[in-house]
């Protein structure tokens, strides 16, 4: 009972500092402490992990996030609540889902229910409707609960109501989280894919992720499972390009690994083995939107274990990317490259062509955040260095890739083509034409601010262009 109080008034204090500000500069100076992500996500205060809710409604993306309003180390989960025109500029708006006594808020995902299958709709809006887990027995509130799977819906993209049939989908192992929904054209279903840490026989309990299907969003059937995926599964379709009429489903859990296959509105197929979705230390939790204009696809990722001393925030989210399949001799593969939107933030351009990189000469610009490509092809025995703000990315003659103790061992090839995003504490590398990618957090070493290649050996630079980028917050 004290506790609550005490989180009421915490939160009535604290109100104004979430609520629907303007952009303005009391705003922005909340965004400009040296560690700072610049075109990152960040919340503004407090603890920040997965994306959740990813969807596009009434004109506006929306990124809802695993959040702590109350402090900078995970705990209080609350859905902190974001909104943006662009994928790129966004504005932190009032926390959308509070801790009740069914749990703590875990991650989920949002669809918009344009049938009003669930019956939510209320005036012209289709409304948005919210899967979440409810973490029994993680708060105060919630004690002796069980983890459970929860609905909610708005109409406005502000105001958020829970269900109140909740939970729509019973405790089926121990913690059973991460709901997510899409709707299933073919089978005329809506389908859920759920982590389940299931508990067999033998007392093993083996990660599992849990297909339901539903008609009306709040009643659900099971309709299959697989075993070895763990949290936060994320599961669509997508065309092959230049295969006209294929298509393939990819599953993924958080660790992005992620399998293609085929599925009927009832079980996935794979087709093989998983592929690696990500090679660097901090990429985890990945989520898709739902509802996009266009239909692309755009994946957020949560950098997982960034460092930000002294800042009155903690972790970052990755730069939104856009998802697509390609077919390669070794199969269809994943292929992703930040979304084009980022050049809404371009400010400054330096280009270089043709340029033997030998020791002792190097080539710099000084921006601090940048998108950078850079086409490289080091001679035998030589090793080329990207520094970014005084932080190495190494690509020796053998094609191996390296950043933050991390590595890619990229396919053979005349030279190598990287894109490269920086920002004050993040290094996102995309390879073999979005093919590979590498996502690390770095601490820039102080005083060493901007841009600078050189080699070790020899190596032939055939182009590099450097944007350097603004601040999403000014
Ligand atoms: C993944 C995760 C989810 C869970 C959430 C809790 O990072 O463990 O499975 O819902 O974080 O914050």
């Amino acid at each position: 009972m004290k506790r609550s109080l005490w989180t009421l008034l915490l939160t009535l204090l604290l109100a104004p500092a979430y609520g629907h500000e303007a952009k303005s500069s009391a705003t922005n100076s909340a965004y400009d402490q040296p560690l700072r992500p610049q075109f990152h996500f960040t919340a503004r205060t407090g603890w920040l992990n997965d994306p959740n809710g990813l969807v596009f409604y009434q004109g506006e993306y929306h990124l809802f996030f695993q959040h702590n309003p109350f402090g900078t180390q995970w705990g209080n989960m609350t859905w902190g609540h974001a909104i943006s025109k662009d994928m790129v500029h966004w504005q932190q708006i009032s926390n959308a889902l509070f801790p009740d006594s069914l749990g703590d808020m875990f991650s989920g995902s949002a669809v918009v229910d344009w049938h009003n299958d669930s019956g939510f709709k209320s005036g012209s809006n289709s409304p948005m409707v919210i899967f979440y887990t409810a973490a029994g027995g993680q708060g105060e509130k919630s004690k002796g609960k069980k983890f459970t799977q929860c609905l909610a819906y708005s109409t406005d993209g502000r105001n958020f109501q829970k269900f109140e049939g909740n939970p729509i989908i019973a405790n089926r192992g121990g913690g059973d989280r991460d709901p997510k929904v899409f709707w299933h054209q073919a089978s005329h279903h809506w389908i859920m894919v759920l982590f389940v840490d299931e508990a067999r026989a033998d007392k093993k309990r083996v990660n599992t992720v849990q297909f339901f299907s539903s008609t009306d969003l709040k009643e659900w059937h099971f309709e299959s499972k697989l075993d070895d995926y763990f949290e936060c599964p994320d599961f669509f379709e997508l065309p092959v390009a230049g295969k006209p009429n294929l298509k393939k489903w990819t599953l993924f859990a958080a660790d992005g690994n992620y399998t293609l296959g085929e599925f009927d509105g009832h079980e996935f197929k794979a087709d093989g083995p998983k592929h690696r979705g990500d090679f660097g230390p901090n990429f985890y939790a990945a989520q898709t939107y739902s509802d996009t204009p266009d239909n692309r696809r755009i994946l957020v990722g949560w950098m997982r274990g960034g460092k930000y001393p002294n800042m009155p925030f903690n972790q970052q989210m990755a730069f939104p990317c856009e998802l697509t399949l390609t077919n390669t001799l070794n199969g269809v593969v994943l292929v992703k490259a930040p979304v084009t939107e980022i050049r809404r933030i371009y400010t400054d351009e330096f280009k270089w062509k043709n340029v033997n990189l030998k020791e002792g000469k190097s080539i710099s610009s000084t921006n601090r955040i940048a998108d950078i490509d850079v086409e490289l092809d080091p001679e035998a025995g030589s090793i080329v260095k990207l520094v970014c703000n005084g932080e190495p990315i190494t690509l020796d003659s053998n094609g191996r890739l390296g950043c933050k103790g991390a590595t890619i061992t990229l396919k053979p090839a005349s030279s190598h083509r990287l894109r490269v995003l920086v920002d004050v504490t993040s290094i996102e590398i995309y390879a073999e034409n979005g093919r590979s990618v590498l996502s690390a957090c770095y601490l820039p070493a102080e005083g060493q601010y901007g841009i600078s290649l050189s080699a070790l050996g020899t190596a032939h630079l055939k182009q590099m262009t450097i944007h350097g980028l603004a601040s999403i917050w000014e």
